[in-house]
């Protein structure tokens, strides 16, 4: 027998597999999302997703810090509304002196280099549920009648001194809208990360339970995509594209391997995926009953992402990741 072609050559040993390893993760490539709570009483966890907390004004500038002391450079924020301040017209997301504003500008003002993502979209401030405004009448979640108050949003943001907007809805033309509110704002350089492919998912819960923010009737299935489409998320990237997006995303990310390669092969422009709450929430869980081991699982999991043409995850696991990357 002749065996010429031995592929288990450049796997003897930890040296050659990694001389060959054609994608690493790096601490550079995470986004850390963070749940920001009215103060003051520091963090707290959240029930389905263990060792993720929702912090208070001072306790977020000290996660922030430690973050960037890892070597994170980028954060993703989201904002726990009290229920009192629900409405709605979702009026407290353009209010100038809320806690968003404030951490924006907190952390802006402490840490310059460290990048902010923030989120454009109703559902954390809306008494509906809803990423959008809604018709009471029909039931309908307004497509146009919301891009007022989501530019709003986007430049008291980008005034704040966030550096990156992400539009989270997956409503229509989100991202022109906002482009050309923030170009006739000043803000030029202010970048859009489009949640470009935001599918109809059932691994969004735990995120919903951090924010109080399940809608209160009916689903999401009129603005996020059905999971069972490929070609429309292609269509969603060519709008999102000619719109001016920077940066382009799919969500979630581990049963959308597929779209974020379909992407890579359709784009020049970089693409991010995230790593949802729910997937978050299963390895917990898992690694809780003894059952994975989480520091593996977790190192394959972003690996893979990044095998598949994504440049950078937002990820939940992003401080314990840079953590063992550090070591
Ligand atoms: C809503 C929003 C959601 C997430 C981010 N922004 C949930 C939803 O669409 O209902 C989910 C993130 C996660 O599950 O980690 N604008």
């Amino acid at each position: 027998m002749e065996i010429l072609s031995r592929n288990r050559r450049l796997r003897k040993s930890d040296a050659l597999r990694q001389m060959v390893r054609e994608t690493s993760i790096n601490t550079s490539d995470l986004i850390a999302p963070l749940f920001l709570k009215e103060g003051p009483n520091g963090k707290e966890e959240i029930t389905s997703m263990p060792g993720i907390y929702r912090y208070d004004l001072k306790a977020l500038m000290q996660e922030v810090q430690e973050l960037y002391n890892l070597g994170i450079k980028c954060v993703s924020l989201f904002p726990v509304i009290d229920e009192n301040k629900k409405n709605p017209n979702a009026m407290e997301s353009i209010n100038p002196e809320g806690i968003y504003q404030l951490a924006i500008k907190e952390i802006k003002h402490s840490l310059p280099e460290m990048l902010i993502m923030t989120d454009v979209a109703l559902d954390p401030y809306s008494s509906d549920g809803h990423d959008g405004l809604v018709d009471h009448k029909t039931g309908q979640i307004l497509n146009d009648e919301t891009l007022e108050i989501l530019c709003q949003m986007a430049v008291l943001q980008a005034a704040s001194g966030s550096d990156i907007i992400g539009p989270s809805d997956m409503m229509d033309y989100r991202v022109g809208a906002i482009r050309k509110a923030l170009e006739a704002a000043g803000y030029k350089d202010t970048l859009i990360m489009s949640y470009t492919a935001k599918y109809a998912s059932n691994f969004y819960g735990p995120f919903r339970d951090a924010l109080n923010s399940a809608p209160k009737k009916g689903d999401k299935k009129t603005y996020q995509m059905d999971y069972g489409n490929a070609s429309e998320a292609l269509r969603e990237l060519q709008n999102d594209e000619r719109e001016g997006a920077d940066i382009v995303m799919v969500k979630p990310g581990l049963a959308y391997l597929d779209i974020i390669k379909l992407f890579s092969e359709h784009t020049c422009l970089p693409i991010a995926a995230y790593n949802v709450s729910g997937e978050y929430a299963m390895i917990k869980a898992a690694a809780k009953m003894g059952w994975i081991d989480e520091n593996k699982i977790v190192h394959e999991i972003l690996t893979a992402f990044k095998r598949a043409g994504a440049s950078m995850v937002l990820t939940y696991f992003a401080k314990d990741m840079a953590k063992r990357l550090n070591e």
